[in-house]
């Protein structure tokens, strides 16, 4: 049984919490929030999709992160904190003897990664960052098409995630860039990351981006070069009305057929033939934590996204707004 303290109970906390608690290898001996979630209630994620109730019966609450690393003999822990908190906790973690799965971004800038990538080694404990995209069935799909070369060579591909603003009241951390990152760290770099997983590092990227009136970027579209005569672009919006909620897309154009998501399922367009849906199963926030307990676990050994990996990313986030 690994045990597990999920620290921060907002939005994907929830996620964290549920994923681990339907685990049969897993207990969720301790939680953590600065402020706790009241019984049978829940917080509203960033995107109001958050509101499940959190089941917290038999689990030792706390509301500060040392004290529950004094007080517990943890395995590993997932940190659903804001941004700027993931380095130092995930830091406190790993001086503590756990493994640690923190949501990405890793954190704000290229030093923290690296801060965190040595307190890792030192420990001698995993650190993985929760780059669902990764493990998104759809797009597990992709990659997989794009290495076997089922359809031949990509000629380009599109990847979008658009979505209104998040909770921008006075109170959010998200509309605080020195805590969020602002959109390319905090949204944008899910399309960044599985580019830089499927295709590796860009020869070159080019980035244009719309801010909103305060300065702060709220739109953004990045054009990779890879040298390879394959049109790979990313577009990252806050910037679309409330009603339109979020939506994450891509289209892919091989030589023998485009495959197009959005939603549920791929639909493929081959050049020969009718168009077909590839119906997927499974959910991607489950197939992440599955892996990293197989890891802790040591039934996996190949991390799917490495530490460095993670921190590339943030570089190249960071490096598309700069622009
Ligand atoms: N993988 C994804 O699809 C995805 C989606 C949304 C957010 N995220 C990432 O997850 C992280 C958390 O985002 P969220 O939407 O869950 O945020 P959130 O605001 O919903 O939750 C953060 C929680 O941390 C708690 N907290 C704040 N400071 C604390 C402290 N010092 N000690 C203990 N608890 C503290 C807050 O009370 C809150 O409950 C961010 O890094 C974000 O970028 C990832």
């Amino acid at each position: 049984m690994i045990r597990v303290g999920v620290i921060g109970l907002g939005f994907m906390g929830g996620v964290h919490l549920r994923n681990w608690q339907a685990r049969s290898d897993a207990e969720v001996v301790a939680v953590c929030d600065a402020i706790l979630p009241v019984a049978g209630d829940s917080k509203q994620g960033n995107l109001d999709v958050g509101g499940e109730s959190l089941d917290l019966e038999g689990i030792a609450t706390y509301t500060d992160a040392a004290e529950m690393f004094a007080a517990e003999s943890l395995d590993a822990v997932s940190i659903a904190l804001p941004t700027h908190l993931h380095r130092p906790i995930a830091i406190q973690a790993l001086e503590a003897g756990t493994h640690v799965l923190c949501e990405k971004p890793m954190a704000l800038n290229v030093e923290d990664c690296d801060a965190m990538i040595v307190a890792a080694k030192k420990a001698e404990r995993l650190l993985m960052i929760a780059h669902c995209i990764r493990f998104w069935p759809e797009y597990v799909w992709l990659k997989q098409v794009i290495d076997s070369g089922e359809y031949g060579k990509l000629r380009a591909a599109e990847f979008q995630r658009l979505s209104a603003a998040p909770g921008w009241d006075s109170n959010s951390w998200f509309a605080d860039v020195s805590k969020s990152g602002g959109i390319a760290l905090d949204l944008h770099i899910h399309d960044l990351d599985f580019i830089q997983y499927c295709f590796g590092e860009p020869v070159q990227a080019r980035a244009a981006c719309s801010r909103f009136d305060n300065d702060v970027p709220g739109h953004v579209q990045t054009w990779l070069d890879y040298g390879n005569n394959a049109a790979i672009s990313a577009t990252g919006s806050w910037m679309m009305p409330k009603s339109f909620g979020f939506k994450m897309s891509y289209s892919a154009v091989f030589e023998t057929a485009a495959a197009f998501f959005e939603g549920r399922g791929v639909k493929v367009f081959p050049a020969e033939g009718e168009p077909f849906t590839v119906e997927v199963d499974g959910d991607g926030y489950a197939a992440e934590i599955e892996h990293f307990a197989k890891l802790v676990g040591g039934q996996e050994r190949t991390m799917v996204v490495t530490p460095e990996d993670a921190r590339e990313s943030v570089r190249m986030a960071l490096e598309v707004t700069e622009q």
